[in-house]
């Protein structure tokens, strides 16, 4: 059956960006590629993904140049809802929907796309924070990297009871999978 997944990267103290949204702690660091929490194999499962406005305009910066020209492909084949209340970057090429809908009426259309394929919540913590408080987030995969930050942008700025599925070292991260217990 699909679930609905929160996959990301996370700093040792529960953080996911700095406060000003810098991910330099995380791309100096060499994931691992073997084993069952692989990223590759990850995305192959996945029909949809989603996520918030400052996650896609991060993903919109990193792979644009000054004058606005990509210098990278926007990543992902599956169709993607970006949850927004205001107009958003373009990336003429990527199937994205920049959306004020509610949780529950974004996630069933990501069901309904995703052909029984997994949902992906990219990110931020407040957004799969959403959808678990509506009863529609299933795992947490986090790749835990070795260091702190102090403050930041936060993993999930919820209470949530989780049962750990799996957990392994995975280059210098330490990889682990929960579900969310309900
Ligand atoms: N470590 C990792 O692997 C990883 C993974 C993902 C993200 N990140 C980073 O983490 C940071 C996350 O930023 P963030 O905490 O600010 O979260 P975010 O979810 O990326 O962005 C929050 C914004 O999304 C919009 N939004 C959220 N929920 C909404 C809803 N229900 N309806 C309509 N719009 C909604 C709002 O934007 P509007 O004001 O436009 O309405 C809100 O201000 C980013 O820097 C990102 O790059 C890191």
């Amino acid at each position: 059956m699909a679930r609905t997944v929160f996959y990301t990267a996370t700093t040792l103290d529960g953080f996911i960006a700095t406060d000003d949204h810098s991910l330099d702690w995380l791309m100096t660091r060499v994931p691992g590629k073997d084993g069952p929490l692989d990223y590759a194999a990850f995305i192959d499962g996945v029909g949809a993904l989603c996520m918030g406005a400052n996650t896609y305009e991060w993903i919109h910066r990193y792979s644009h140049d000054a004058a606005g020209t990509a210098t990278e492909a926007w990543a992902y084949a599956q169709p993607c809802w970006v949850f927004s209340h205001h107009e958003r970057s373009a990336w003429p090429g990527a199937d994205l929907r920049v959306t004020a809908a509610s949780v529950p009426e974004v996630h069933a259309e990501m069901v309904a796309a995703a052909g029984g394929r997994d949902l992906w919540v990219v990110g931020g913590g407040d957004l799969a924070g959403q959808f678990l408080d509506h009863g529609l987030l299933d795992e947490v995969i986090v790749n835990i990297a070795p260091v702190t930050l102090g403050s930041g942008k936060p993993l999930l700025p919820r209470r949530a009871e989780l049962r750990c599925l799996e957990s392994m070292p995975s280059g210098e991260f330490i990889a682990a999978r929960y579900e969310v217990v309900r």
